[in-house]
């Protein structure tokens, strides 16, 4: 039996495991193209037969959750979960904990959703199986994250010595944290573009800065500047991520691409978007050719064919395996963070990573012990 492996954090992968992933999924896109030209879409042969994915959504979703339940199923698998927290016992009181070990022995493999920065972490510490993390609140989406890169190493035939411009809201918007990290592993570099209210989070900023020694340029303005830029990745404002309406509504639509803009970018520079758009993109730009959000949520499915091919023991990746290099240090204390599981559920006990040398971090959400700073 393979050792048990979650997807929590991109980064507890190798840039070459990830490679890896995107290579099985480049081999996944034509094995589903085919058998949805030749066969109706029925599987040449299954690869995950009778195995089981629980999917468990605690929080609205569409692409991330129908991808992977869509995945499972092209490998020849089948899904049990559900969609809303309403329809599980989570309405009756039960802990993430206790729903996570009851589903684990339940099915072979876990992809879940929840609102609480870190909830992923701690469903991995009481799973049996592998846990992949589909959003844990405004902290990471990892598997997003592999779509993406799929997407442009697909474009660029590379992931290094490219400028990605993120912009929109990037203090709640998971996938710019997992893209940026990601990306700086790679050597590729981002633009920060943003109002000052919804920055890149701080621990986020320490994190590329210390690991990766990557300084994020901040810009405010969306028009003009992208001379050099590869990809342009729009997000949507996290209204429902916001403690104060008033702020919100003074951010709400800051941003808008529209063709006037798109005008005034490269030729060769693409238009991604992890969906759902709001009004950061005018309808106008669907039919420009440099868009690929489309196609990007059509990438989610070979992606996370990948992904669950591997964590489920039926392709290997070679070379070197990715360590889980946050080993926590420190058992007491409390988490700044308001949205972090710990102030949640009693079975997330706090513990803390060194992040640098006499700096601590919160090893569900990666806040920043001792942050002063509210986000
Ligand atoms: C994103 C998410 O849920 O974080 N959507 C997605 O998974 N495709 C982005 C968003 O909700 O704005």
């Amino acid at each position: 039996m393979p050792r048990l492996r979650h997807f929590i954090d991109l980064e507890e992968f190798t840039p070459e495991e990830v490679l890896q992933l995107l290579e099985l999924a480049g081999e996944m896109e034509a094995r589903v193209r085919y058998e949805k030209a030749t066969q109706g879409g029925s599987p040449i042969s299954p690869l995950l037969p009778y195995r089981v994915m629980a999917s468990l959504f605690w929080e609205p979703s569409t692409r991330t959750r129908l991808s992977f339940e869509t995945a499972m199923i092209r490998l020849g698998g089948s899904v049990v979960g559900f969609a809303e927290a309403s329809t599980s016992s989570v309405a009756k009181g039960e802990s993430l904990a206790d729903t996570i070990r009851m589903s684990a022995h339940y099915a072979d493999c876990i992809a879940m959703r929840h609102p609480k920065d870190g909830a992923a972490y701690l469903a991995g510490k009481f799973s049996t199986v592998p846990v992949l993390n589909g959003g844990d609140g405004g902290h990471l989406h990892p598997s997003q994250t592999l779509l993406d890169l799929y997407t442009i190493y697909k474009e660029f035939g590379t992931l290094g010595g490219l400028k990605i411009a993120l912009c929109g809201d990037l203090l709640y918007g998971r996938t710019t944290h997992s893209l940026a990290v990601a990306l700086a592993a790679f050597g590729s570099q981002c633009v920060a573009i943003s109002p000052e209210e919804l920055e890149l989070p701080p621990h986020v900023l320490h994190h590329l800065a210390s690991r990766y020694g990557g300084t994020v340029e901040q810009r405010r303005e969306l028009a003009g500047g992208l001379d050099d830029v590869h990809v342009l990745y729009m997000t949507r404002i996290q209204r429902e991520r916001f403690e104060d309406p008033e702020v919100y509504e003074r951010v709400a639509h800051v941003y808008r691409l529209d063709r006037r803009i798109l005008d005034g970018a490269p030729a060769e520079m693409i238009v991604m978007h992890p969906l759902p758009r709001l009004d950061e993109i005018a309808i106008e730009v669907d039919s420009d050719p440099r868009v690929r959000y489309f196609e990007q949520a059509f990438n989610g499915v070979p992606a996370r064919m990948a992904l669950l091919l591997v964590l489920m023991g039926h392709s290997r990746l070679f070379g070197k395996r990715g360590s889980n290099w946050r080993v926590p240090t420190v058992f007491e204390g409390t988490c700044s963070n308001r949205r972090c599981i710990t102030h949640f559920d009693d079975n997330a006990a706090p513990e803390f990573y060194e992040f640098e040398p006499g700096k601590l971090a919160c090893r569900y959400c990666d806040r920043v012990r001792d942050q002063l700073t509210l986000y």
